[in-house]
């Protein structure tokens, strides 16, 4: 597992409480769920949130079944759990996406939102979405845009070293990237994924805009802008909603999880633990979360 790509680790963050609780991203918080909704079938079977930390979004997927919460950070999951109760829809599983530990074909929809910047290795983050992914189905994924109006400034300015027009992405921090909207399309398309539809969010994310104009109408002003990204895109934050490949088949019914190693499906779980017997492995469940972080060996007659 060591050529694994690294992971930007949020175990035991204060993510929900220093980035978001009154911290005066109330206008990015509800652009970003205007935007979801527009691109989102309503309603559906399976959906799985990935990196959904907190669970801050969850409350946009009550048209869903079954409701994934995939995160590598279990501190969250179990803050998302606290926060959304007893809810049977939800499941809470702590897990690396580099190895997803669903059968293939599961999800009608997959949202990804502000997590794909601390993404080091791309094309297998949407090789295992590709997979895992129904047929047909949907992936909305919002990204960090590098070609954004303020970096572009600055770049002209020769206030940043980088060019924004350069279709790599670009690494400002450890771990966390920034995308060209090109170089996205092109890796969604390579993985088998259709971009049909894009919209932009944050036109206004200025300190003096977010202090000066009364949240909602900002809102609502991006939520008129948001469209223009069918066109172009100069905003920090990007929306692409992409068919799902249509290789590939429908999961079949009843099953659910698969051993993160050699792919067979997992059934029920036997002692604490969902069994790999093929690989000799199992995962750890408690208290209603899965975890798919690090396996435990077991033997052929436990
Ligand atoms: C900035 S937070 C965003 C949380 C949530 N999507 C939101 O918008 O509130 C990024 C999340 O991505 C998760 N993450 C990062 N790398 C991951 C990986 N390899 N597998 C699963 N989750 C990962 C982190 O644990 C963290 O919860």
């Amino acid at each position: 597992m060591s050529d694994q790509p690294p992971v930007c680790d949020y175990e035991g963050s204060d993510y929900r409480t220093r980035f978001w609780e009154n911290q005066g991203r109330e206008y990015e918080d509800l652009t970003e769920r205007v935007a979801i909704n527009r691109l989102m079938a309503p309603t559906g079977k399976t959906l799985i949130d990935l990196g959904a930390g907190f669970g801050r979004l969850a409350d946009e997927y009550d048209g869903y079944d079954r409701v994934v919460l995939f995160d590598y950070s279990r501190s969250l999951l179990r803050e998302a759990q606290e926060r959304l109760g007893d809810d049977p829809r939800f499941v809470y599983v702590a897990g690396d996406w580099y190895r997803m530990p669903f059968v293939a074909g599961l999800f009608d929809t997959m949202v990804q939102v502000r997590t794909i910047h601390h993404a080091a290795d791309v094309p297998s983050l949407f090789s295992q979405l590709s997979r895992i992914g129904r047929p047909g189905g949907e992936y909305i994924l919002e990204f960090a845009n590098k070609r954004n109006l303020k970096a572009i400034l600055r770049w002209l300015a020769r206030r940043q070293s980088w060019s924004p027009f350069d279709p790599e992405p670009i690494e400002f921090v450890e771990l966390n990237f920034d995308f060209h909207p090109k170089w996205m399309a092109q890796e969604l398309e390579r993985a088998g994924f259709a971009p049909v539809q894009i919209l932009t969010t944050s036109h206004f994310r200025l300190g003096v805009l977010k202090r000066s104009v009364p949240v909602n109408l900002l809102v609502n002003l991006d939520s008129i802008f948001q469209y223009t990204g069918r066109w172009f895109q100069l905003t920090p934050s990007v929306f692409v909603r992409s068919i799902n490949p249509s290789s590939g088949k429908k999961a079949n019914p009843g099953t659910f999880f698969a051993c993160p190693d050699c792919g067979n499906p997992i059934g029920l779980v036997d002692r604490g633990l969902l069994r790999c017997h093929t690989c000799q492995l199992g995962w750890r469940v408690e208290n209603g979360l899965y975890d798919f972080k690090e396996p435990v060996e077991i033997s052929s007659e436990s």
